[in-house]
């Protein structure tokens, strides 16, 4: 089996260690020669970097490793780009979340205001890694979970229109694992039907390979449980704060129980208990600085302090399988059916082509096929044209360098509730996002 060259965009991450050791978990099926890392905060890096050089000397020998921040060094010989960039690290995030909390609006990390900051933020991050990526090795694809995902597609769509690019989330991933469960199946037995944008989505079919429909049994669990199930189903989301959100997937069937919610439609439909449960002091963002960030680059600096990764506490992130199964989908031509943010182009029969969707799609050597998921009700569709509307202005905000487009995008998001908001919080993140965003005028 052919082996390949991977490099991890965003090295210092905190997902990266759980990463290559599913990579690692993988190897069979994945074959790998070289694992680079890169990222543009060295030191950072360093930390994971030196732990992750000690774990693979031991665990597999083979691969050739290395990290660095010289972009010719990690994009030249590549097949694969796995990119989870966070532009601005967690104090910008800690921003996102607080300065729109402080105007009694939703902070989070890609929904609403903080998503938009993010989001002005990523899109010169991801548009200079793409470009590296084409410039050292044209044939390479990257595999980009970087968040706010669906505008990162929508820039991607607009501004890298022929890169090789594809755009996955880990939230449907995450969530059918929990149907799974509450079925007591394997995610990999069950096929899905789902539309939405990234975020921002309904399954409307969940069957096995035999075609039995488990959407009412899944939707009568979810009627009074949400999706909290009694196993640990990832590590990723199971602090206290996703606890909540599982749960409130609840309120979210009761809006529409036709259809099963992604739970990141909280935000939307529910901003005001949002806020009334957040702290504008504590937010997201210090809960993951708190827990996952210090538990990895605590481990990390143990295995470099023992000089070796034995009982090293990293741990392999399985949840993040998919991305493995992508890259193979390419690699191999497998026809994996998966869910992607692509293009509409009729996916979603009366929702506008040039929309970025998230729908499933066969994944062969040539990149993602949608499937076709017929006409969607009316409720849903308003909802996701304004939403799919705030992500085109962001991008077009972006590159026109136009204050009064972005004003227009956070007045448009459903989370604010008035242009005078809009503008208050809009005024605010221009001052703490200096030096990210491009001058706005
Ligand atoms: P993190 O801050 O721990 O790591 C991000 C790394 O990216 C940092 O080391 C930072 O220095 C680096 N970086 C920032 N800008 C860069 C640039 N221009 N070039 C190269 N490197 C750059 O963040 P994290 O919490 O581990 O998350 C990483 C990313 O993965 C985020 O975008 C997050 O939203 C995303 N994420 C996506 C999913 C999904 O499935 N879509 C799931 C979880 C996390
Ligand atoms: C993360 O940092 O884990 C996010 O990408 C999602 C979350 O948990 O808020």
């Amino acid at each position: 089996m052919k082996k390949f060259s991977i490099v991890i965009a965003g090295g210092g991450s905190t997902f990266t260690p759980g990463i290559v050791m599913m990579m690692l978990d993988n190897i069979d099926r994945f074959p790998i020669r070289t694992l680079k890392l890169y990222d543009n905060d060295g030191e950072r890096q360093a930390i994971l970097g030196e732990a992750l050089e000690i774990l693979l000397k031991e665990q597999a020998p083979d691969i050739d490793f290395s990290y660095t921040t010289d972009p010719e060094t990690a994009f030249t010989d590549v097949d694969f780009c796995m990119a989870h960039i966070r532009v601005g690290k967690y104090a910008m995030r800690e921003q996102d979340e607080k300065i729109p909390l402080n105007h009694g609006v939703v902070g989070q990390e890609t929904c609403g205001p903080g998503g938009i900051a993010y989001g002005m933020r990523s899109i010169g991050g991801m548009m200079e890694i793409i470009d590296y990526m084409e410039k050292y090795s044209p044939d390479c694809w990257m595999l980009n979970y970087s968040n706010p995902a669906a505008i990162v597609a929508e820039a991607c769509r607009v501004m890298r229109p022929n890169a090789k690019v594809l755009n996955i989330c880990d939230m449907p991933v995450g969530t059918l694992r929990r149907m799974s469960q509450i079925i007591d199946k394997e995610p990999k037995d069950l096929e899905v039907r789902y539309f939405g944008l990234n975020h921002f989505g309904w399954w409307t079919s969940v069957k096995d390979k035999e075609g039995h429909e488990y959407l009412p049994q899944i939707r009568e669990y979810v009627a009074e449980n949400g999706y909290l199930t009694k196993v640990e189903v990832d590590t990723q989301h199971m602090d206290q704060s996703w606890q909540e959100t599982h749960k409130k997937a609840k309120d979210l069937l009761a809006v529409n129980p036709r259809y099963l919610p992604n739970t990141y439609l909280k935000y939307y439909l529910f901003p005001d208990y949002e806020v009334n449960h957040s702290s504008c002091t504590y937010s997201r963002a210090n809960e993951v600085m708190d827990g996952r960030e210090k538990t990895v680059f605590t481990a990390a600096k143990k295995i470099v302090e023992k000089g070796t990764a034995e009982n090293s506490g990293f741990t392999i992130d399985s949840h993040a399988s998919f991305i493995v199964d992508l890259a193979r989908a390419i690699a191999f031509n497998t026809h994996e059916r998966m869910l992607m943010i692509v293009e509409n182009n009729g996916a979603i029969a009366n929702f506008d082509d040039d929309a970025m969707v998230e729908v499933p799609c066969i994944v062969g050597s040539d990149g993602p096929e949608p499937l076709a998921q017929g006409k969607i009700p009316a409720f849903e569709k308003a909802l996701m044209h304004q939403q799919v509307t705030v992500e085109k202005l962001v991008v077009e905000a972006y590159i026109t360098g136009s204050y009064q487009t972005l004003w227009q995008a956070l007045t448009l998001s459903k989370i604010i509730p008035s242009a005078e908001v809009a503008k208050n919080v809009l005024d605010d993140l221009i001052v703490a996002n200096k030096g990210f965003w491009p001058e706005l005028s």
